[in-house]
């Protein structure tokens, strides 16, 4: 990522200017979260040079108002990333009223509840034949061995395709995780692709009752998907779905690993596991995204000109003691539903898959903590994160006795 910095706009005042760069912040390697915090402060509206130069929102009720302003705030931009927005165009991220509309539709109806809970089996199944390979050997490095395995062979389920090419997709979905460097984004999104092509040719020619199927066959305002758009909505599928399932996993097991107190509750009340769910999402949030401001506007004592970029991190809103009583705080019997959390996004937007990750959480949870004994973090190791518009856990050693 390029932390290309530029010098500040005239609408810019001086003492809204921060050193932040959201793909490096602070001491983000050892804690994102504390990494984040840093910037909650006076102003609700910061503006950083790094990436191109762009807004954040600090506090948690702009970062939600701000999400959920579809008018004001457009979807298109993708990322601060000078470039990436244009690679990528996911459909139905990257698209605005009134031309979202009719393809989010879609491709809700794709992820409908029923064929959610259809998935079940097939998550428990991978989950407890991986946790039972890990039980004897009394630890594991958790991302690389459960976190960024899952995902994977949930998304093959659900597109229809043998799980067995787990092999072939796996380098690309840890390029996504943890890029190292070695491939551009256009690299990444064309190797996507090249895995793609084939489903989405023979999905959008003879329909199947899998995931693209579903949705493809579903016309967009009376007519058929062209190829490039299925193509653009496979690509957002697979980009969705694989980098914030490994970085929720990463964050729930680290978690349970520091709060044993916690892994007891569990153990003893497998009822409140759901619940647990919820709230480790809320407490961990690690999604941020970036809106292109399309009419000016005046918020926080500064306006915000047509064209700028404001970027908005969940944890900013999930975090904030005005939105959250003692947030920090891990609390199963947490009641959420006041205020709806951000970490899986706000207003038409909201992610498409948030039935499927509570579902593959919850399934963890259960499978994880009936098999492995009270497991910690193992001794003389620290977790290591990568921060980014997926945070992630990069390196989480967990050992058991
Ligand atoms: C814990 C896991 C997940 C997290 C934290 C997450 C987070 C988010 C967030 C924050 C957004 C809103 C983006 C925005 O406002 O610009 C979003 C949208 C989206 N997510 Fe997820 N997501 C997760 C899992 C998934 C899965 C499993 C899939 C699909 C397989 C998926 C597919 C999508 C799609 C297609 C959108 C775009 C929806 C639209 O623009 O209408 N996500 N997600």
């Amino acid at each position: 990522m390029t932390s290309e910095t530029v010098s500040c706009p005239a609408n810019v005042p001086a003492d809204r200017v921060v050193e932040f760069d959201v793909y490096a912040p602070p001491g983000g390697e050892s804690d994102y979260f504390a990494a984040w915090a840093t910037l909650r402060g006076k102003h609700r509206l910061v503006w950083t040079s790094a990436n191109g130069g762009h807004w954040i929102a600090t506090d948690g009720e702009l970062t939600r108002t701000i999400w959920k302003d579809a008018e004001t705030f457009s979807n298109e931009a993708l990322a601060v990333t000078p470039g990436l927005g244009e690679v990528m165009r996911f459909i139905p991220l990257q698209q605005d009223a009134p031309e979202h509309k009719p393809f989010r539709t879609t491709v809700m109806k794709g992820f409908g509840n029923n064929h959610v809970m259809a998935m079940e089996p097939v998550i428990r199944a991978v989950t407890r034949d991986l946790v039972a390979q890990l039980r004897p050997r009394g630890g594991c490095e958790f991302m690389q061995e459960f976190a960024e395995i899952v995902p994977i062979h949930v998304f093959l389920s659900l597109i229809g395709v043998p799980t067995e090419d787990r092999a072939r997709l796996r380098p690309l979905g840890q390029q996504l995780t943890r890029p190292d460097g070695t491939m551009t984004v256009e690299q990444l999104r064309d190797a996507a692709d090249d895995y793609l092509r084939p489903y989405v040719e023979e999905r959008l020619a003879s329909p199947g009752s899998d995931l693209f199927s579903r949705i493809l066959a579903v016309p967009i305002e009376g007519r058929p998907w062209t190829f490039e758009e299925a193509r653009r909505m496979c690509r957002n599928l697979l980009f969705g779905g694989l980098d914030t399932v490994v970085s929720m996993f990463g964050n729930i097991s680290l978690h349970l690993a520091r709060h044993p107190a916690d892994q007891g509750l569990l153990r003893e009340r497998p009822e409140l596991m759901p619940q647990a769910a919820d709230e480790l999402m809320r407490r961990y949030p690690m999604v941020s995204v970036t809106r292109n401001v399309v009419r000016d506007i005046d918020l926080d004592g500064v306006t915000l000109k047509t064209g700028d970029l404001v970027y908005v991190n969940s944890s900013m809103h999930n975090l904030d003691p005005a939105c959250f009583e003692d947030p920090l705080t891990v609390d199963f019997e947490r009641n959420l539903s006041p205020v709806r959390h951000t970490t899986m996004g706000a207003g038409p937007h909201r992610c498409v898959g948030a039935g499927l990750a509570r579902l593959e959480a919850i399934v963890f949870l259960d499978e994880w903590l009936s098999a492995i004994p009270a497991f910690r973090v193992r001794e003389g190791t620290s977790p290591t994160y990568r921060a980014g518009n997926v945070g992630a856990l990069t390196d989480l050693q967990l050992a058991w006795d």
